[in-house]
């Protein structure tokens, strides 16, 4: 029988991928949508401004959107995900999971609290264990894991890839879609003939988190990877698409062909969600590129080319579907996660 979930923050540009996501799953059934106030109490068709790819789902456009409080969802819901800003998030989510609700959460949040896991399901799966100090430390019957930022989401498998090689130093720069800044993010006035170098925290998100991503569980505690990073975030007039150049020094010699080899054999998943290979590496020195690539692997994969030597180590270019791998995509990899080791 088919998990049912809600979706908390479902009008927003990342929850309408959600439900774009959910409506099809075999293994999760929509059974509760919930927004803000002002668009509480009217149907999904009349809150949300629908701007991805095809229809409305039809179950879910006439669905009644509620208030994003623990009351107005139904108990039988086993399952939230949230795209919540995380301003209302940090208020409104550990509420969710003190009610006994499991949640796989996209808000950036409590993202680098140490009892909260914080999961790329093919890079550290293995942190999600870190769900029974967190209900241990909090009381909770619920759960809360949580994914990265969108732009740490693109550019941490390359680095799993080459963690073999010991990773010292990286520095990242992004070019980043307007979508990851939400439909109120950015306004056509800015963005339109623009580039604008600076993404409010994001510098700070791609440093820490990709650290916390790339740490040792010990089974009690979480220890943060040891490497250097830097970055510098650019917000351009892509519509989708994030995409980074990054530098790498690592302990050992490491050539471009290895780096491919390394990032193209990188072993993906068997969740639902996964896509059969989770990094593409192109020969072409011009991609990977936005427009043409992002749709790999459905939205779910990792693409990466231009692989290089440079007088700071490799240098390649990597790309992910902000919103999909980034964001709505990487939440539902985490519920099949939370799903295949029984915290359902
Ligand atoms: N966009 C991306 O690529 C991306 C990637 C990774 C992570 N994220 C994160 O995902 C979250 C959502 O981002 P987004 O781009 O989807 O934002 P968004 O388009 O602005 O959508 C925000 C959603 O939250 C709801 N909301 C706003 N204020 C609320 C309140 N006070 N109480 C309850 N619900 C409220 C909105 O409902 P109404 O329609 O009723 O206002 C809407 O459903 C953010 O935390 C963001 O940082 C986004």
């Amino acid at each position: 029988m088919a998990v049912r979930v809600g979706v908390l923050g479902a009008t927003g540009a990342v929850g309408q991928r959600l439900i774009q996501l959910l409506d099809p799953h075999p293994d999760f059934e929509i059974a509760a949508l919930t927004a803000s106030d002002s668009s509480a109490g009217k149907s999904y068709r009349q809150a949300a401004k629908w701007r991805v790819e095809g229809p409305i789902p039809d179950d879910v456009a006439e669905t009644t959107v509620s208030a994003t409080d623990p009351d107005e969802v139904p108990d039988d819901v086993d399952l939230l995900f949230s795209s919540l800003p995380s301003s209302v998030g940090s208020e409104v989510e550990p509420a969710f999971c003190e009610a006994g609700y499991v949640m796989s959460s996209n808000s950036s949040n409590a993202r680098m609290a140490d009892d909260v896991p914080l999961v790329i399901p093919e890079v550290n799966a293995d942190h999600l264990d870190l769900l029974e100090v967190q209900r241990d430390e909090r009381g909770w019957d619920g759960a809360m894991v949580k994914n990265p930022n969108c732009s740490t989401i693109t550019f941490v498998p390359t680095l799993a890839a080459l963690a073999d090689y010991g990773l010292e130093k990286v520095h990242v720069a992004t070019l980043q879609a307007v979508s990851g800044a939400g439909y109120d993010g950015v306004s056509s006035m800015e963005i339109i003939d623009n580039a604008i170098p600076y993404i409010g925290s994001e510098e700070d998100k791609l440093e820490t988190e990709s650290r916390k991503l790339l740490g040792e569980f010990d089974g009690a505690e979480l220890s943060h990877d040891g490497v250097e990073v830097a970055a510098s975030c650019n917000r351009i007039p892509t519509i989708d698409g994030h995409l980074e150049n990054v530098w790498v020094e690592t302990d050992e010699d490491l050539s471009p062909e290895d780096a491919a080899d390394a990032m193209a054999s990188y072993p993906s998943l068997e969740l639902r969600s996964s896509p059969d290979q989770l990094i593409h590496v192109f020969d072409e020195p011009d991609r990977p590129q936005p427009r043409l690539d992002r749709s790999l692997g459905d939205g779910m994969a990792v693409a990466a080319g231009g692989l290089r030597e440079s007088s700071f180590g490799l240098q390649y270019n990597c790309l992910a579907h902000n919103t999909i791998r980034g964001a709505a995509g990487a939440s539902v990899l985490n519920g099949e996660l939370l799903l295949e080791n029984g915290y359902l």
